[in-house]
């Protein structure tokens, strides 16, 4: 007898569904929704980026090489000695799957920080890791890293830790000396920086790179440079270390016109600096909104999106969500955490975006419109 195809699976993917953002789908379909759910940019790309793709555009007929000159130029910006310390990828959630794919055997463990980021779980997952979940700890009304229980949970089995700095979705950064104190454990570290330019690359930890070949650093274009839609991340660390892990790189899984496109955007500093300076007031407008709502809590946020805690005040994040969709806004549920069921995230959007969030949440919480013309 013929065996049925589910047993010739490896067992630990077996089951696992594609990974579909509903939230995504529903904003695509209905493009009159405000998407204030998925950390996106509400800018759309600048002129010169525009420029560069309709320019490589023409030359689509011709595969991609591996794009020297834009990894010359990330290396360039991020002090390290050339190209060779840089591996670019479709997303840095594909960079994420590379890495992944060079450490892990099945049975292996990822340390991850939670609530965080939900790559770093599926392709674990998928290769057959047991992903060890060590919690953030919530206290006077701010999220903080506890790089203690970090150390403590490896195990000879630990493969990986990963770090989102700043993290999704609590928006803090951890203190450069724990990075340290990680890094010396020889462990494969892997710290996320999806969002570091909204607060310029003087708080990335590239330079530990220079110092612990274990220490690997990705990035994107979705956030600040807004070009989620566009897809391309990269990863930066040891010569030895980014040569390994290239390995597991499809052929030319950069397209030609991504490569250039995000070579015009590095170039544009004047266009990424005003979108972080926009980004930046408005998180300060948003975080000052709900100040009088007694018992709402919002964590500071050095990204572009904002977590709440409403537990508290008696509601749901699922209530608020319920009620933001009424306005024809999709915000970003929380699973139940530290006793509560209030959580929820904005991301931030256009000006008038972000006025009609402030006003729904505050008609959801019963409280006058806000005074906030002088933010405006
Ligand atoms: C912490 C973090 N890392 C990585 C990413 C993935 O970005 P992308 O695959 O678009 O580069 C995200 C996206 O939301 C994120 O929040």
């Amino acid at each position: 007898m013929t065996k049925s195809i589910d047993q010739y699976y490896s067992p630990w993917v077996k089951g696992i569904p594609m990974y579909i953002s509903n939230h995504i789908e529903k904003a695509w379909r209905d493009p009159s929704l405000h998407r204030m759910m998925s950390n996106e940019n509400p800018l759309p790309p600048s002129d010169k980026v525009l420029e560069a793709m309709a320019k490589y555009s023409k030359m689509a007929n011709r595969y991609p090489d591996q794009g020297l000159v834009v990894r010359t130029k990330i290396a360039e910006m991020n002090g390290l000695e050339g190209p060779y310390n840089v591996m670019i990828g479709n997303g840095s959630s594909e960079v994420f799957d590379n890495i992944f794919r060079m450490f892990i055997e099945p049975g292996d463990e990822v340390i991850q920080h939670t609530p965080c980021f939900g790559i770093y779980g599926l392709r674990g997952k998928l290769l057959g890791a047991t992903m060890v979940s060590i919690p953030m700890i919530y206290k006077d009304k701010a999220m903080h890293f506890d790089p203690d229980a970090i150390l403590a949970a490896i195990t000879p089995k630990t493969k990986i830790i990963t770090i989102a700095n700043p993290n999704n979705p609590t928006g803090n950064f951890m203190d450069a000396q724990h990075f340290v104190r990680i890094a010396e454990t020889g462990i494969p570290f892997v710290i996320d920086e999806a969002y570091v330019e909204y607060s310029g690359l003087g708080l990335s930890q590239v330079a530990l790179t220079k110092k612990y070949s274990n220490v690997i650093i990705t990035r994107t274009l979705s956030k600040a440079y807004g070009l989620a839609g566009m897809r391309f991340g990269y990863a930066l660390a040891a010569k030895e270390v980014i040569d390994q892990i290239s390995g597991s790189l499809l052929p030319w899984n950069v397209g030609t016109i991504p490569m250039w496109a995000a070579l015009a955007a590095f170039e544009d500093t004047e266009s990424l600096a005003k979108r972080v300076e926009y980004n930046n007031s408005e998180v300060e407008f948003i975080t000052e909104s709900f100040k009088d709502i007694p018992g709402f809590v919002t964590l500071p946020s050095k990204s572009n999106y904002i977590l709440f805690d409403c537990g508290p005040t008696g509601k749901t994040g699922k209530d608020v969500l319920a009620f933001a969709e009424t306005k024809g806004i999709i915000l970003r549920g929380e699973t139940r955490k530290y006793d509560s069921e209030g959580w929820f995230r904005v991301t931030i959007g256009s000006k008038e975006e972000n006025r009609l969030f402030v006003a729904t949440v505050r008609e959801f919480f019963g409280m006058a419109e806000a005074t906030t013309d002088s933010l405006n």
